[in-house]
This record gives C-alpha cells, structure tokens and sequence, in this order.
C-alpha cells in the first residue's frame, strides 16, 4: 500500500497537476460514455475520481467491478473538472483524481442503508449497523464536534489549574437518586461493587488530599428508564473546587460555555453574563425549576381574584394561575378541548380559557360565573390583548405549576418561540435542599445528602426542613437542565444533622458514608463542585432531540444494544463462578 498523501475532502485547485494518493470507501460509480467515474469518501469528505480505459485499460477493468462501501487506493493527479460540470457546494468541487494506478482493499456487502445525510431508515436498524451508521457524513460530524468540545474543556480546565484525574468503576454504591447497576464480586459471594452514579464521593475525598481543582471527563452509569435526553450510561465535565463559593465555580463554568458555544456553533447566546434566578422565582415564573428562558409567556396568579368569586372552582382552590397564549383567540372547540385532555395529564381537573376575540368579544366557558369586572381584572393580570387567549389552571400550587410549564413549553413550540438558534443559558440557585417523600414518609436530599444549607437557613433544620434552602444551583438551557452542583458539607456535625433529617439511622450512615465521614475528620477543606453533562451540552449544539444521535454507540429506548445484543444472558459456568443463581419471577 502507498503512503496517503492526502485526504478526500481536501484535495483542491491548488493541487492541480500533483500526484496523490488517496483511501476511501466508494460513495458512487457511475460508467459516462466510456469514463468511469467515482467518487470517493473518507471522513473529510468525497472527491470525484475517474479513469479513462484508453489510458490506464488494467485500472479501468477493475473499475467496472467496483461497487458501493469498496475500500479503495487511488494514485492519480488533480486536474480540472471540464467547464460547465465544477460543483460550487463542495471543497472539491472544482477537481477531479485522473487514476493511474487502482487498488481494491476491501470489497463490501451492499449496506442496509445508503451511507448519506438524512435517511428516514428506522432507528433500530440503524443501531444494529451503528458502523455504517456512524460511517454517514452527519453522524462523523457529531462525532467530530463532541471531540472538539472535550478537547475544549480539557484545555480550558489545564490552564485554570485543574488537574485530571481517573476515579475508578468499581466503587462502593454512591447515591445520586437513580438505581445502582451492580457487579458481582467473585471473590466475595453476596458482594456487589456498584458503577458510579457519578464520582460524587471520590471527587470530594481529592478535595480531603488537598488536590485543590480536578476535573474528569466522567462516565457514569444509572439504572433507570432512557429518556430523549436520559441514557444508562453518559459523560460529564466532572469538577471539585477547594476553597470556594457559589460564586467562584459560575466564574469557572460560564466562560467555559461561552466559549463553546460561541466558537464551535453558530448559535447566539440571550444572556451574557447569565443570569441567576432563585428556585422560587423559577416555579413562580414558569412552574419548573429548568425554564426556557427563549421566551417570556409567563405564569401570572389570580388567587386573590378567584378566591373572592362566585364560582365553586376557583372559589376554594388553593391555588388559580395561568398563562397567555398570543394570538390564540381563534382556537377551535377542538383544539380548546385537546388543550384540556393535555393539562389533565399533569393532574388538572380542568382548564379554564378566556379568548379574546377579534370582533371584540370575549369567548370563555367560565365567564358566567363571574362578574363583569372580575373578568375585566383577571384580562388586565393576563396581560391580554385582542387576539389572545388566556389559560387557566386551579388546584394545589403543585399541579398549577406542572400543568402551566408544559402548556407554556407546548404553546411556546407551535407559537415557533424556541428557537433552535438561540442558547439561553442561567443558573438557578437556591434549591430546597431536602424534599418530602410521600411513599417513604421521610425528608431526602433534593440534590444528594452532601450538599451544604444555606447558612442563614440552618436553624430552620429542626423547625421547617421544607424551607431551609441549600447551597445547591443547577445551569439550564433552553428547557433542560445542563449542569448541576453545589457546595459541599465538610463539617461531619452538619453532615450528621442532614443525615439524621433525612431518616437514616447511625448504623445506615456508617454502613453507607462511614469513609467519608471518617475522611471529613482529617481536615476537609471547604470545597464545592459541578458536573455538566457532556451528551447533552453536545445535542443542543446540534440541534439533536434525541442524546443516542450525538452517542457513538447507545442504548435503545428499553435498554438494549441492537448491535452486540447486549444485555445477553451468560452460561452457567459464568454465573457459578460468580455464586449467583438466576431466578424465575
Ligand atoms: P446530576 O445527577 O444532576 O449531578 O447530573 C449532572 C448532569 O449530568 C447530566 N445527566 C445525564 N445525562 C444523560 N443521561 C442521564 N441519565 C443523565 N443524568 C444526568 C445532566 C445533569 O445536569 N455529582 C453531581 C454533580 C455535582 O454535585 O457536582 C451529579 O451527578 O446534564
Ligand atoms: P365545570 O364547572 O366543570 O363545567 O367547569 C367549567 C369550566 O371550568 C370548564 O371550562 C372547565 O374546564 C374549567 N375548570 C374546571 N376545573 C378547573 C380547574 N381546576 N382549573 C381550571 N379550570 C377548571
């Protein structure tokens, strides 16, 4: 084989008269009144070749038996395309490889699907052959821009003084909220190493061995149900800091995200800096503590105005807020009614509307109930104008705030106010930092059971856990959440309060977090950290709504590797080893 002098993609003008030599997989071949052209790909792009059976007989022979996906060597030199056949679209486009010489590497089988940009072949297929999936142009750009943006913070992390470091699989079990996926150990019948949840608990002991700032390029595993952005394995940017505040780690990770998104898309970020917006301001303002801040249609409340009617409904609900849909006066019955069965969902008993039609009337199934100037107060609080239409929402601030966020997101999608070209990143800050568990009738942690209270808030630990506010914030973009992280506890009497908040006994603490307790006492300094998650950062860059498109190799929605067939059951001798015996349900 000769030495690639250069790639597909790049051979140009400038190359005229050279000689090259190029390796690549046939994208087509075409017979043209005696010529033979092919074009070539590799992972740069394609450039035409062609060989004429009056110079090179031996090479062209071999042409007629090449077909799609054949791997091919090619020695020729650059010409021009004849005038009149040059393609602007492309880096190449202005050339083409006259074949001297042709060698076939490798044949191919036809493949499944064509090797191209926007096939409609079903997914499952397309993960079984994910090799010739990941060989189409559009899926090797993710590829490529999830590199750069690793490469990105790599870099970005070395000149900022963190130093990386390798924490290992197979851990003890560390709680992140999801279920462990677990490893038999052979040589401890009964015992299970655990695959982090994420290297919570090792990156917090770096801190204890004064490392002062790491960062990983994390993998981390969780056993719960995929989702469009959720897999049971991803990555994240990991970050620990010592001797910090909240602070001090925006100043870190805000020009990081700037910097990718601003140099590696063409995106424009809404806010620079971003901004900082409490949990409670977040759920009165939108209902969800991930809001998209691409736009506005903000939640108002009417509580005062509806507790004070006549109507039953509004009457003794704990709690009356909507939304106002721009010029949405013009809804169908239909389309009233298809709102409704999507508020149910959330739980809403119902949803009130109030149109405000173009001839000037008002069109609304709840404005008998009310008088003529509670209607008028409740238009003005809605901000409406002719044209729009009002929702309504009335039941415990719980539901009202889950209904109207995803009526908001769903008005905002048809209204084309998300805009896939803007990246409007804030943090919120300020998260309770237990929550009440209904089934387990105990407080847990809202983030993980490290995570510091806010200092002014710790009295209220023993008084009103639900209101003590943590030192916990997350990073959201456009809807989702990004990165989450907080400072830490490093005192073991504050760790030992939250553990006791929390319901777990001293043998459960001891059992489960003894070595990090046990690690608190040799000088722990104050430190806090980060993880944004990588796969997801990657699929807004390229406009992905699915985390397996910007994967190289993910799971399907249930779980399973179409490819290798993974998960696969394991022959007995396997499993003896182990000491597990396998059970029917
Ligand atoms: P958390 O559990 O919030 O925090 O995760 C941080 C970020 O990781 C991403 N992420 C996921 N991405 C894809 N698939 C999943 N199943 C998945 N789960 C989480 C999200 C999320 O914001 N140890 C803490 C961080 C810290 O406190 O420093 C942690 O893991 O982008
Ligand atoms: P009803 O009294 O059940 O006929 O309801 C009158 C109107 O109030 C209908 O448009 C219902 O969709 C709406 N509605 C009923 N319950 C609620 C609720 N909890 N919140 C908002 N609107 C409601």
């Amino acid at each position: 084989m000769d030495q690639r002098t250069h790639y597909c993609g790049e051979v140009t003008a400038n190359d005229i008269g050279k000689q090259v030599t190029l390796h690549g997989w046939v994208n087509s071949n075409r017979d043209h009144g005696g010529l033979i052209f092919i074009d070539l790909r590799d992972r740069t792009g394609m450039v035409q070749t062609v060989i004429d059976p009056e110079k090179q007989p031996k090479a062209f022979k071999l042409a007629e038996s090449v077909r799609s996906e054949f791997v091919l060597e090619v020695v020729g030199t650059v010409g021009h395309r004849p005038e009149g056949t040059e393609n602007p679209n492309i880096p190449t486009g202005q050339v083409e490889v006259h074949i001297e010489k042709l060698d076939i590497l490798n044949t191919s089988l036809t493949p499944p699907f064509p090797i191209q940009d926007g096939i409609t072949t079903d997914e499952m297929v397309r993960l079984k052959y994910r090799y010739l999936d990941l060989r189409r142009p559009e899926m090797q750009r993710r590829l490529i821009l999830r590199h750069k943006i690793v490469k990105m913070m790599r870099d970005y992390m070395d000149e900022r003084g963190f130093i990386e470091v390798e924490t290992p699989v197979l851990i003890k079990s560390t709680p992140e909220g999801a279920r462990d996926y677990l490893v038999p150990a052979r040589l401890y019948p009964g015992s299970f190493y655990a695959l982090p949840q994420s290297p919570q608990q090792l990156k917090q002991l770096l801190m204890v061995s004064g490392m002062d700032r790491y960062f990983q390029i994390a993998k981390c595993f969780r056993d719960e149900d995929p989702r469009a952005d959720r897999q049971p394995e991803f990555t994240q940017l990991d970050v620990e800091m010592s001797f910090v505040k909240k602070e001090d780690i925006f100043d870190v990770m805000e020009p990081l995200l700037i910097k990718i998104v601003e140099e590696l898309s063409d995106k424009k970020l809404k806010f620079k800096p971003f901004p900082r917006l409490t949990y409670s301001e977040v759920i009165d303002r939108f209902g969800i503590d991930k809001p998209d801040l691409r736009f506005g249609m903000e939640l108002w409340d009417i509580t005062d105005i509806g507790n004070a009617s006549d109507f039953q409904v509004f009457k003794n609900a704990p709690q009356i807020k909507g939304i106002t849909a721009e010029g949405c006066a013009n809804y169908s019955r239909s389309q009233i009614d298809e709102l409704t069965e999507f508020a149910k969902k959330y739980g809403a008993k119902g949803l009130a509307t109030i149109a405000l039609t173009e001839d000037g009337s008002i069109k609304s199934p709840i404005a008998k109930f009310f008088k003529e100037d509670e209607i008028k107060s409740i238009i003005k609080k809605a901000d409406a104008k002719v044209g729009d239409l009002v929702l309504i929402v009335a039941d415990k601030p719980k539901i009202v705030a889950e209904t109207l966020a995803n009526l908001r997101n769903l008005m905002g999608t048809r209204l084309g106010l998300r805009d896939d070209n803007i990246i409007a990143l804030a943090w919120v800050v300020d998260f309770p930092l237990v929550e009440w568990k209904e089934n387990e009738n105990r407080w847990d942690a809202a983030h993980h059971p490290f995570t510091m209270p806010v200092e002014e808030d710790m009295g209220l630990m023993d008084t009103d856990p639900g209101k003590v506010r943590s030192e916990a914030y997350d990073l959201v973009c456009n809807g989702s959440e990004l990165a989450s992280g907080s400072i830490r506890i490093h005192r073991r009497d504050i760790q030992n309060k939250v553990f006791k908040l929390m319901n777990y006994s001293e043998k459960e603490v001891q059992a489960r977090f003894g070595h990090m307790l046990d690690a608190f006492e040799y000088g722990a300094p104050p430190h806090g950290g980060i993880a944004p998650g990588i796969d997801r950062l990657v699929m807004l860059l390229t406009d992905d709504d699915n985390i397996r498109q910007v994967m190289a190799f993910p799971k399907t929605a249930s779980g399973i590797d179409p490819m290798t067939n993974a998960p696969s059951p394991v022959d007995d001798a396997q499993l003896k080893e182990l000491h597990i015996k396998c059970v029917e349900d």
